[in-house]
């Protein structure tokens, strides 16, 4: 028996929300079942949503600060999670994971500078590159026998370049679903140590692990790994507060911590929200149990996923994901463009997914599904998959 209830399909349409009510620019029409935008069909655990019904009732909702044992909640979560305690003293605020990308590029590029990114990947990564004058370097992924691997060489040859001072990680990767192994990692921190560059290992995706997977933080790897990484962390993913605007960022060399907080500083970032920051502190210390349940809901939802397309669309594979709740969906078998991909599913089978070509290099022909949904919605959207495959089968 479950504690905690992932089967309610709650009414989010009507709640200024993203993934429900924010369809329209993007799709053409908000009349479709949206499987997009990486948050939760799911309420925030129970734990969570108490300590901030007290602090609405408190009625005052004015300038907050973070105190230790908020920076105590993520050294221990980190600690029980993922067998690393980061020194409270190394941890910084973000109000999000992104701002802290930008606020890297500032920190630790020039315009013209080179960024290295391993696409298909998170597409704002590369907003974030080219917003202020930088370029986007590419060290593609390699997708081999249904699984995305980095390119080694590759990415030693891309470093040769000078001008790349910067690197985007996505560990676990987004939409990938890999979550790289020690080995792996190891390899990678080898190399961008040996090139001097700095890394922002984005660990957002870290908490929701498959099958026993173990996720390994980049900086946890090794000295020199600890010496080049910025590990950005947060509650949003994990615990569908992603509203409440309120990441962390670790950053074990002094040096880069005060580059990056200099930045923050000039932005005038630092301040919080005083939701966020509660929740955080009741997530992480109280929330394990609630996702533990959470993740073996996830797992069913992949079989459930996995089982439907083996029956009515075997043209159709689900990239299994050790980790994340947003893998890929392989389309790749109907031939087709991202934008006519995404036309029919859109159109023919009235659901919103992430276009695989959103992602860049290497995305085209897959599409992103949201898995983080009651059963019922997660059938439902299979359903609109089918009505689109077939429509196009005729
Ligand atoms: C890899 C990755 N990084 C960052 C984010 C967003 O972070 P934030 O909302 O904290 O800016 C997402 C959200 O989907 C993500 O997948």
């Amino acid at each position: 028996m479950r504690k905690y209830d992932f089967d309610t399909v709650i009414e989010r349409k009507g709640t200024v929300c993203a993934k429900w009510d924010g369809m329209e620019p993007i799709f053409g029409t908000g009349d479709i079942l949206p499987m997009w935008v990486a948050d939760m069909d799911f309420k925030a655990p129970p734990e969570v949503v108490e300590v901030l019904r007290e602090r609405v009732e408190h009625g005052i909702f004015g300038y907050t600060r973070r105190f230790a044992p908020y920076r105590e909640a993520i050294a221990g979560w980190f600690e029980r999670r993922h067998g690393w305690r980061p020194d409270t003293e190394w941890i910084r605020h973000t109000p999000g994971v992104v701002p802290a990308l930008s606020a890297a590029i500032l920190a630790f590029t020039q315009p013209g500078d080179g960024v290295l990114v391993q696409p298909p990947v998170y597409y704002p990564f590369f907003a974030a590159i080219t917003g202020r004058g930088r370029r986007i370097v590419e060290n593609p992924l390699i997708f081999s026998d249904g699984r995305f691997e980095m390119d080694f060489g590759d990415l030693e040859k891309k470093l040769e370049d000078s001008s790349v001072k910067l690197v985007f990680l996505c560990s676990p990767h987004n939409p990938g679903g890999r979550v790289w192994t020690r080995e792996e990692l190891e390899k990678f921190a080898s190399i961008c140590a040996s090139r001097g560059v700095v890394v922002i290992s984005d660990e957002i995706h870290c908490d929701i692990l498959f099958r026993g997977i173990k996720h390994t933080p980049l900086a946890s790897v090794s000295e020199e790994a600890r010496n080049i990484t910025i590990t950005t962390v947060a509650p949003s993913k994990t615990f569908n507060i992603a509203g409440l605007s309120t990441a962390a960022v670790i950053i074990p060399s002094k040096r880069l911590r005060d580059n990056y907080q200099s930045v923050i500083d000039f932005l005038h970032l630092d301040g919080g929200n005083v939701f966020g920051t509660i929740a955080l502190e009741a997530a992480y210390n109280r929330g394990d149990a609630w996702l533990d349940e959470l993740t073996a809901y996830l797992e069913e939802n992949l079989d459930f996923i996995e089982h439907y397309l083996e029956i009515h669309l075997p043209e159709i594979t689900l990239i299994r994901p050790e980790g994340t709740y947003v893998p890929l969906l392989d389309f790749r078998s109907l031939g087709l463009s991202g934008p006519e991909l995404q036309d029919l599913l859109v159109k023919k089978g009235g659901v919103a997914l992430d276009g695989g070509h959103w992602f860049g290099t290497g995305g085209t022909g897959f599409a992103r599904i949201n898995i983080a949904a009651p059963r019922l919605l997660i059938q439902e959207g299979m359903e609109c998959i089918e009505k689109a495959i077939k429509s196009f089968r005729k």
